[in-house]
Protein backbone atom coordinates (compact mmCIF):
# COMPACT_ATOMS: atom_id res chain seq x y z
CA UNK A 1 0.00 0.00 0.00
CA UNK A 2 1.45 3.36 -0.90
CA UNK A 3 2.12 6.00 1.81
CA UNK A 4 2.07 10.10 1.44
CA UNK A 5 3.15 11.33 4.41
CA UNK A 6 3.65 15.32 5.29
CA UNK A 7 1.88 18.10 3.65
CA UNK A 8 3.99 21.27 2.38
CA UNK A 9 2.34 23.76 -0.12
CA UNK A 10 3.34 24.40 -3.70
CA UNK A 11 4.64 27.92 -4.58
CA UNK A 12 1.60 30.29 -5.64
CA UNK A 13 2.01 31.01 -9.52
CA UNK A 14 3.70 28.12 -10.12
CA UNK A 15 1.26 25.91 -7.74
CA UNK A 16 -1.91 27.59 -9.54
CA UNK A 17 -0.77 26.67 -13.27
CA UNK A 18 -0.23 23.02 -11.98
CA UNK A 19 -3.73 22.81 -9.82
CA UNK A 20 -5.45 24.06 -13.57
CA UNK A 21 -3.52 21.71 -15.54
CA UNK A 22 -3.80 18.43 -13.68
CA UNK A 23 -7.48 18.92 -13.10
CA UNK A 24 -8.03 19.90 -16.43
CA UNK A 25 -9.93 16.78 -18.37
CA UNK A 26 -8.53 17.49 -21.98
CA UNK A 27 -4.97 17.62 -20.75
CA UNK A 28 -5.93 14.16 -18.55
CA UNK A 29 -7.18 12.70 -21.32
CA UNK A 30 -4.29 14.08 -23.78
CA UNK A 31 -1.54 12.10 -21.30
CA UNK A 32 -3.93 9.25 -19.70
CA UNK A 33 -4.39 10.74 -16.52
CA UNK A 34 -0.58 9.59 -16.05
CA UNK A 35 1.69 12.48 -17.47
CA UNK A 36 2.31 15.80 -17.53
CA UNK A 37 5.22 16.60 -19.77
CA UNK A 38 6.35 17.22 -23.49
CA UNK A 39 7.09 13.60 -23.59
CA UNK A 40 9.30 12.16 -26.38
CA UNK A 41 8.01 12.09 -30.42
CA UNK A 42 10.03 10.15 -32.44
CA UNK A 43 8.68 7.17 -34.92
CA UNK A 44 5.67 5.14 -33.73
CA UNK A 45 4.53 7.51 -30.90
CA UNK A 46 1.18 8.89 -31.55
CA UNK A 47 -0.38 9.43 -27.85
CA UNK A 48 0.48 11.52 -25.13
CA UNK A 49 0.60 8.50 -22.70
CA UNK A 50 3.02 6.83 -25.12
CA UNK A 51 5.04 9.71 -25.64
CA UNK A 52 5.45 10.06 -21.52
CA UNK A 53 6.73 6.33 -21.57
CA UNK A 54 9.35 7.03 -24.47
CA UNK A 55 10.90 9.95 -22.69
CA UNK A 56 11.65 7.73 -19.79
CA UNK A 57 12.59 4.98 -21.70
CA UNK A 58 14.95 7.06 -23.95
CA UNK A 59 16.64 8.71 -20.30
CA UNK A 60 17.47 5.45 -19.65
CA UNK A 61 19.24 4.21 -22.55
CA UNK A 62 23.10 4.44 -20.63
CA UNK A 63 21.42 3.15 -17.29
CA UNK A 64 22.14 -0.40 -16.83
CA UNK A 65 19.46 -2.49 -14.84
CA UNK A 66 21.43 -4.92 -12.90
CA UNK A 67 23.03 -2.25 -10.90
CA UNK A 68 20.16 -0.85 -9.91
CA UNK A 69 18.38 -1.24 -6.67
CA UNK A 70 17.06 1.84 -5.38
CA UNK A 71 15.47 4.38 -7.13
CA UNK A 72 13.73 8.35 -6.67
CA UNK A 73 11.58 10.06 -9.09
CA UNK A 74 11.59 13.77 -8.03
CA UNK A 75 8.62 16.16 -8.74
CA UNK A 76 6.30 12.82 -10.00
CA UNK A 77 3.63 14.85 -10.82
CA UNK A 78 0.19 12.08 -11.34
CA UNK A 79 3.25 9.40 -11.37
CA UNK A 80 3.35 8.23 -14.65
CA UNK A 81 7.17 8.59 -14.69
CA UNK A 82 7.33 6.39 -11.33
CA UNK A 83 4.97 3.67 -13.04
CA UNK A 84 7.30 3.16 -15.96
CA UNK A 85 10.42 3.08 -13.83
CA UNK A 86 8.94 0.45 -12.18
CA UNK A 87 8.31 -1.28 -15.44
CA UNK A 88 12.27 -1.16 -16.03
CA UNK A 89 13.32 -1.82 -12.37
CA UNK A 90 10.97 -4.45 -11.40
CA UNK A 91 13.24 -6.10 -8.72
CA UNK A 92 14.10 -1.58 -7.41
CA UNK A 93 12.49 0.00 -4.03
CA UNK A 94 11.19 3.06 -5.79
CA UNK A 95 10.22 6.25 -4.06
CA UNK A 96 8.81 9.20 -5.52
CA UNK A 97 8.29 12.83 -4.06
CA UNK A 98 6.18 15.63 -5.24
CA UNK A 99 5.35 19.11 -3.54
CA UNK A 100 1.86 18.62 -3.84
CA UNK A 101 -0.64 15.69 -1.97
CA UNK A 102 -3.36 15.92 -4.08
CA UNK A 103 -0.87 15.92 -7.61
CA UNK A 104 0.42 12.42 -5.30
CA UNK A 105 -2.57 10.45 -4.66
CA UNK A 106 -3.07 10.15 -8.42
CA UNK A 107 0.47 9.35 -8.84
CA UNK A 108 0.14 6.13 -6.15
CA UNK A 109 -3.37 5.22 -8.18
CA UNK A 110 -0.93 4.38 -10.90
CA UNK A 111 2.16 3.39 -9.59
CA UNK A 112 0.82 1.68 -6.32
CA UNK A 113 4.05 -0.62 -5.90
CA UNK A 114 6.02 2.88 -5.30
CA UNK A 115 6.42 4.80 -2.17
CA UNK A 116 5.65 8.36 -1.78
CA UNK A 117 6.22 11.75 -0.01
CA UNK A 118 5.72 15.06 -0.09
CA UNK A 119 8.86 16.93 0.05
CA UNK A 120 10.81 19.68 -1.47
CA UNK A 121 13.21 18.60 -3.83
CA UNK A 122 15.62 20.86 -2.21
CA UNK A 123 15.30 19.35 0.98
CA UNK A 124 15.19 15.37 0.01
CA UNK A 125 14.05 13.42 3.24
CA UNK A 126 16.64 10.72 2.11
CA UNK A 127 19.82 9.85 3.72
CA UNK A 128 23.41 10.44 1.82
CA UNK A 129 24.03 7.66 -0.98
CA UNK A 130 21.19 5.58 -0.46
CA UNK A 131 20.47 5.65 -4.45
CA UNK A 132 21.43 4.25 -6.95
CA UNK A 133 19.43 6.08 -9.37
CA UNK A 134 17.68 9.81 -9.17
CA UNK A 135 15.27 11.11 -11.96
CA UNK A 136 13.38 13.91 -12.64
CA UNK A 137 11.97 14.94 -15.64
CA UNK A 138 10.58 18.73 -16.71
CA UNK A 139 10.14 20.02 -13.27
CA UNK A 140 14.20 21.23 -12.15
CA UNK A 141 13.38 24.72 -14.14
CA UNK A 142 11.29 25.28 -11.98
CA UNK A 143 13.43 24.96 -8.46
CA UNK A 144 14.85 27.52 -6.76
CA UNK A 145 17.55 26.80 -7.26
CA UNK A 146 18.26 23.91 -10.04
CA UNK A 147 21.52 24.09 -9.24
CA UNK A 148 20.75 23.58 -5.47
CA UNK A 149 19.08 20.67 -6.24
CA UNK A 150 21.47 19.05 -8.33
CA UNK A 151 23.43 19.33 -4.92
CA UNK A 152 20.87 17.35 -3.37
CA UNK A 153 20.91 14.32 -6.24
CA UNK A 154 24.59 14.52 -5.65
CA UNK A 155 23.81 13.85 -1.93
CA UNK A 156 21.81 11.32 -2.44
CA UNK A 157 23.26 8.97 -4.74
CA UNK A 158 25.41 6.82 -4.26
CA UNK A 159 28.93 7.37 -5.84
CA UNK A 160 29.13 6.15 -9.39
CA UNK A 161 24.71 6.16 -9.14
CA UNK A 162 22.96 7.73 -11.93
CA UNK A 163 21.17 10.97 -12.23
CA UNK A 164 18.30 11.15 -15.54
CA UNK A 165 16.49 14.42 -16.03
CA UNK A 166 14.34 15.97 -18.74
CA UNK A 167 14.19 19.49 -18.75
CA UNK A 168 13.44 23.14 -20.19
CA UNK A 169 15.67 26.27 -20.64
CA UNK A 170 13.60 28.91 -20.82
CA UNK A 171 14.04 32.79 -20.88
CA UNK A 172 15.47 34.50 -17.75
CA UNK A 173 12.10 36.89 -17.70
CA UNK A 174 9.49 33.84 -17.26
CA UNK A 175 7.64 33.54 -13.81
CA UNK A 176 7.72 30.09 -14.19
CA UNK A 177 11.70 29.84 -13.94
CA UNK A 178 13.52 31.83 -11.14
CA UNK A 179 16.50 33.36 -12.86
CA UNK A 180 19.02 31.71 -11.63
CA UNK A 181 18.09 29.06 -13.66
CA UNK A 182 19.09 30.58 -16.84
CA UNK A 183 20.89 28.32 -19.18
CA UNK A 184 22.20 29.43 -22.99
CA UNK A 185 22.31 26.12 -23.92
CA UNK A 186 22.98 22.66 -22.87
CA UNK A 187 26.25 22.52 -23.30
CA UNK A 188 26.02 25.50 -20.04
CA UNK A 189 23.98 23.01 -18.97
CA UNK A 190 26.64 20.52 -18.85
CA UNK A 191 28.85 22.90 -16.91
CA UNK A 192 26.55 23.42 -14.02
CA UNK A 193 26.57 19.84 -13.85
CA UNK A 194 30.46 18.72 -13.82
CA UNK A 195 30.38 22.02 -10.89
CA UNK A 196 27.61 19.90 -8.74
CA UNK A 197 30.28 17.16 -8.96
CA UNK A 198 28.31 15.14 -11.39
CA UNK A 199 30.96 13.27 -14.24
CA UNK A 200 30.17 11.46 -17.84
CA UNK A 201 27.64 14.19 -18.24
CA UNK A 202 25.50 14.16 -21.62
CA UNK A 203 22.89 16.88 -21.90
CA UNK A 204 21.39 16.34 -25.46
CA UNK A 205 19.13 18.77 -27.31
CA UNK A 206 15.58 16.87 -27.74
CA UNK A 207 13.54 20.32 -28.68
CA UNK A 208 12.45 18.78 -31.90
CA UNK A 209 11.13 15.42 -30.41
CA UNK A 210 9.91 16.92 -27.61
CA UNK A 211 9.00 20.48 -27.16
CA UNK A 212 8.21 20.74 -30.77
CA UNK A 213 6.77 17.23 -31.18
CA UNK A 214 4.72 17.39 -28.07
CA UNK A 215 3.20 21.23 -29.67
CA UNK A 216 2.29 19.70 -32.57
CA UNK A 217 0.61 16.83 -30.83
CA UNK A 218 -1.23 18.52 -28.84
CA UNK A 219 -2.59 20.87 -31.80
CA UNK A 220 -3.86 18.03 -33.49
CA UNK A 221 -5.53 16.59 -30.67
CA UNK A 222 -7.29 19.73 -29.76
CA UNK A 223 -8.10 20.41 -33.01
CA UNK A 224 -10.36 17.30 -32.90
CA UNK A 225 -12.40 18.47 -30.23
CA UNK A 226 -15.64 21.11 -30.27
CA UNK A 227 -14.63 24.27 -30.60
CA UNK A 228 -16.39 25.20 -27.29
CA UNK A 229 -14.15 23.16 -25.40
CA UNK A 230 -11.14 25.95 -25.29
CA UNK A 231 -11.61 29.27 -26.51
CA UNK A 232 -9.69 30.86 -29.44
CA UNK A 233 -8.02 33.49 -27.23
CA UNK A 234 -6.65 30.71 -25.00
CA UNK A 235 -5.42 28.63 -27.65
CA UNK A 236 -3.58 31.61 -29.79
CA UNK A 237 -2.17 32.97 -26.11
CA UNK A 238 -1.00 29.36 -24.80
CA UNK A 239 0.77 28.85 -28.39
CA UNK A 240 2.50 32.20 -28.85
CA UNK A 241 3.64 32.97 -24.98
CA UNK A 242 5.24 28.94 -24.94
CA UNK A 243 6.56 29.11 -28.04
CA UNK A 244 8.74 32.19 -27.09
CA UNK A 245 9.22 31.54 -23.74
CA UNK A 246 11.04 28.10 -24.10
CA UNK A 247 14.24 27.44 -25.94
CA UNK A 248 15.17 24.47 -25.59
CA UNK A 249 14.43 20.99 -24.46
CA UNK A 250 17.04 18.92 -23.16
CA UNK A 251 17.63 15.21 -21.50
CA UNK A 252 20.41 14.95 -19.49
CA UNK A 253 22.42 11.93 -18.02
CA UNK A 254 25.08 12.22 -15.59
CA UNK A 255 27.28 9.89 -12.77
CA UNK A 256 28.03 10.92 -9.65
C1 LIG B 1 5.82 19.54 -15.93
S1 LIG B 1 5.35 18.76 -14.43
C2 LIG B 1 6.22 17.22 -14.55
C3 LIG B 1 5.58 16.13 -13.72
C4 LIG B 1 6.20 14.73 -13.91
N1 LIG B 1 7.60 14.73 -13.59
C5 LIG B 1 6.00 14.25 -15.33
O1 LIG B 1 6.97 14.18 -16.08
O2 LIG B 1 4.86 13.90 -15.68
C6 LIG B 1 6.29 19.66 -13.23
C7 LIG B 1 6.11 19.20 -11.80
O3 LIG B 1 6.97 19.97 -10.95
C8 LIG B 1 6.27 20.34 -9.78
N2 LIG B 1 6.88 21.58 -9.25
C9 LIG B 1 6.81 22.81 -9.76
N3 LIG B 1 7.52 23.67 -9.01
C10 LIG B 1 8.05 22.98 -8.01
C11 LIG B 1 8.90 23.30 -6.92
N4 LIG B 1 9.35 24.54 -6.72
N5 LIG B 1 9.27 22.31 -6.08
C12 LIG B 1 8.84 21.06 -6.30
N6 LIG B 1 8.05 20.67 -7.31
C13 LIG B 1 7.66 21.62 -8.15
C14 LIG B 1 4.84 20.53 -10.23
O4 LIG B 1 3.92 20.46 -9.16
C15 LIG B 1 4.71 19.38 -11.23
O5 LIG B 1 4.33 18.20 -10.59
Amino acid sequence: MPTITRKRRSPPLVGRFYDTLFSDPLLGEFWGEAFANCGYWDDGVTDGHSAGNRLVDESLRTVPPEHIARVLDVACGHGGTTARLLEHFPNAEVFATGIDAGQLTQAAQNAPAAHFEVASPLSLPFEARSFDLVACYEAAFHFDTRADFLAECARVLRAGGWLVMSDLLMLRTTGYMPAANYLAGPEAYADVLRDAGFSDVTVVDITTPGWRGFRRALTRFLAGKPPSALSMRDQLMASVVWSYVIRFNVLVAARR
